[in-house]
């Protein structure tokens, strides 16, 4: 399996984005995770539009877009005309998953649903074969540099399951709380692209750290 590391520049120095972004294509991350908080959905609020604006005109990574805020249904479509390549949305704040996705996938991008520690795979597991990508959050959404749940890890392998038994495509991701060993448990559960931001921006160095959550 495609295994992928997808930088997420929540963790990153705000006022030198430019160079995280250098970095980041430097280390052998593919993806560049990009955090939408709006202080609603979750008890957070980052960055908006005019950041991914900035960022999507200033590099050549694939835009991993997740959304956690209340109406994906409003905002969705925007990320994807304005350059994401995935847009990822929260089951939890969508009454109609379908046609998100459909709406995503129309603007040319990849579309994927993302669940909370707490929410079952039954949630999405219907949608695991027009969805893109599932994502099972390893941690609260909101804040970065917190601890892998470890309860999640079931989640993972039924997912994965799921998708094996139906010669499914769908990727799962994992986010939250990754590092060099919660990695190994998350991808040997099933999971095959990694977001990491802590780990990948408080490490001496990235390069290193990137080949760690994937060898
Ligand atoms: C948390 C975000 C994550 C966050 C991960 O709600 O969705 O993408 O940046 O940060 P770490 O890797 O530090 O747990
Ligand atoms: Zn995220």
């Amino acid at each position: 399996m495609n295994n992928i590391v997808s930088a997420s520049i929540l963790s990153a120095d705000m006022l030198n984005l430019s160079e995280s972004i250098y970095n980041i294509e430097k280390s052998g991350a593919r993806w560049l995770h990009f955090d939408v908080m709006d202080g609603v959905f979750v008890k957070n609020i980052s960055f908006g539009f005019p950041v991914f604006e900035a960022v999507s005109k200033s590099t050549d990574l694939f835009l991993d877009v997740h959304l956690m805020i209340t109406n994906p249904a409003e905002y969705a479509i925007k990320f994807a005309k304005l350059g994401a390549d995935m847009v990822t949305f929260h089951a939890e704040s969508c009454d109609n998953i379908e046609s998100v996705i459909n709406g995503i996938k129309s603007c040319g991008a990849k579309a994927g649903i993302a669940i909370k520690p707490s929410t079952p795979v039954e949630a999405v597991i219907e949608y695991a074969e027009i969805a893109d990508m599932i994502l099972v959050m390893t941690v609260e959404p909101g804040f970065g540099g917190q601890k892998f749940i470890m309860h999640t890890v079931e989640k993972i392998k039924a997912l994965r399951e799921y998708i094996n038994h139906n010669k499914l495509s769908t990727d799962i991701q994992v986010d939250g709380g990754i590092n060099c060993d919660t990695s190994k448990i998350a991808r040997k559960a099933g999971a095959n692209i990694l977001v990491a931001g802590n780990y990948l921006f408080k490490a001496d160095n990235m390069t290193t750290a990137v080949k760690s959550l994937i060898s």
